[in-house]
């Protein structure tokens, strides 16, 4: 879609955070935006300091198909149209433990947002692009899982490798119908070194009761994964720069615009891991590549007391 402007974006996981930064950029290029988000108060003090007549907000939850086909009915309403659809919306649920010991609530919630969420939202959403034959359709993944997965985290990048994979056989199955929909996986990354420090650092945030582990208490605490990590790297003598969400939303843009798959800067440290990986397929030898020290992560002894 190379001219953005008047044309409508819908934006998941917008009330904060790399969504809500992708809402700016893209009214920046003159689009009418709606941001979606199941936070009440995040949506709502977003659309507030945005401050413009042509992004609205719609409290919305991707994990139910209901609840896409209303924001995508709204944002029609509202504005007349819908060109681009960013599933971005996710959680870290914060889970405990090794893989085969976490609650089946954190497994649920993660693959119930992250990857329902993104399928709900192809689902609402791409059928009116396809009629229209215009459109683009965004789907947020991570390095971690959509590249190789970091062990000690399990969960997240299952549902993140899912988006991946939905993504290449959405973008296969445009092309088979010979739709002009454009398809774009995002890989929040950023040209300035440093982390992108968001909301999703405080996995468990926002839990819903239906995905609760049984102790309320134990789940309100939520740990702050961000201010852990940057604990852990000064002790190791490491200064960790935090990088500006806007050339991630940059990236975003990019990738509409310029119908980019790969939507992610190119980063030596994963093209690295990408041919571990590769050659131990190929190679048919064990994931040794996934070993690593990494400060980013608990390791196990932490994450069970999470
Ligand atoms: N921050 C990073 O380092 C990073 C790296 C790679 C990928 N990502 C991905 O970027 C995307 C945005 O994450 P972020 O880092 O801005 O985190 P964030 O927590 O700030 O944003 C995620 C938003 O999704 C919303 N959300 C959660 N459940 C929802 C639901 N059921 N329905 C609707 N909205 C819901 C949250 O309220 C939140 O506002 C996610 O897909 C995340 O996995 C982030």
């Amino acid at each position: 879609m190379k001219d953005l402007k008047g044309k409508v974006a819908v934006v998941t996981g917008g009330g904060g955070g790399i969504g809500k930064a992708i809402g700016v950029a893209f009214l920046a290029q003159g689009m009418k935006v709606v941001l979606a988000d199941v936070v009440k108060d995040l949506l709502d003090e977003a659309v507030l300091e945005i401050g413009s007549d042509d992004v609205i907000g719609q409290l919305t939850d991707v994990t139910s198909l209901d609840s896409l086909c209303e924001l995508r009915d709204r944002t029609i309403d509202h504005f007349g149209a819908v060109h681009v659809i960013c599933n971005n919306a996710a959680v870290g649920a914060g889970a405990t433990g090794n893989v085969w010991e976490h609650h089946m609530n954190d497994w649920k919630w993660s693959l119930d947002v992250n990857v329902l969420g993104v399928i709900n939202g192809m689902n609402a959403f791409i059928p009116t692009l396809v009629e229209q034959d215009e459109g683009h359709v965004v789907n947020t993944s991570s390095g971690n899982g959509g590249y190789t997965p970091m062990a000690s985290t399990g969960i997240y990048p299952v549902t993140k490798a899912a988006v991946t994979t939905l993504t290449e056989c959405l973008w296969g199955q445009l092309k088979e119908v010979g739709s002009n929909v454009g398809a774009s996986i995002l890989y929040p990354s950023t040209q300035t070194p440093g982390v992108l420090a968001t909301g999703i650092w405080r996995a468990g945030a926002n839990r819903p009761d239906r995905y609760g582990r049984g102790d309320p208490a134990k789940d309100a605490d939520v740990r702050d994964a961000l201010a852990d990590y940057l604990a852990r790297a000064k002790e190791a003598g490491q200064e960790v720069p935090v990088a500006p969400l806007e050339e991630v939303a940059d990236l975003c843009v990019q990738a509409v615009r310029d119908d980019l798959f790969w939507a992610t800067y190119p980063m030596d440290r994963q093209t690295d891991m990408l041919e571990a990986r590769t050659r131990s397929m190929i190679n048919r030898t064990p994931p040794e590549y996934l070993i690593e020290e990494n400060l980013m992560s608990a390791d196990a002894k932490e994450r069970g007391e999470q």
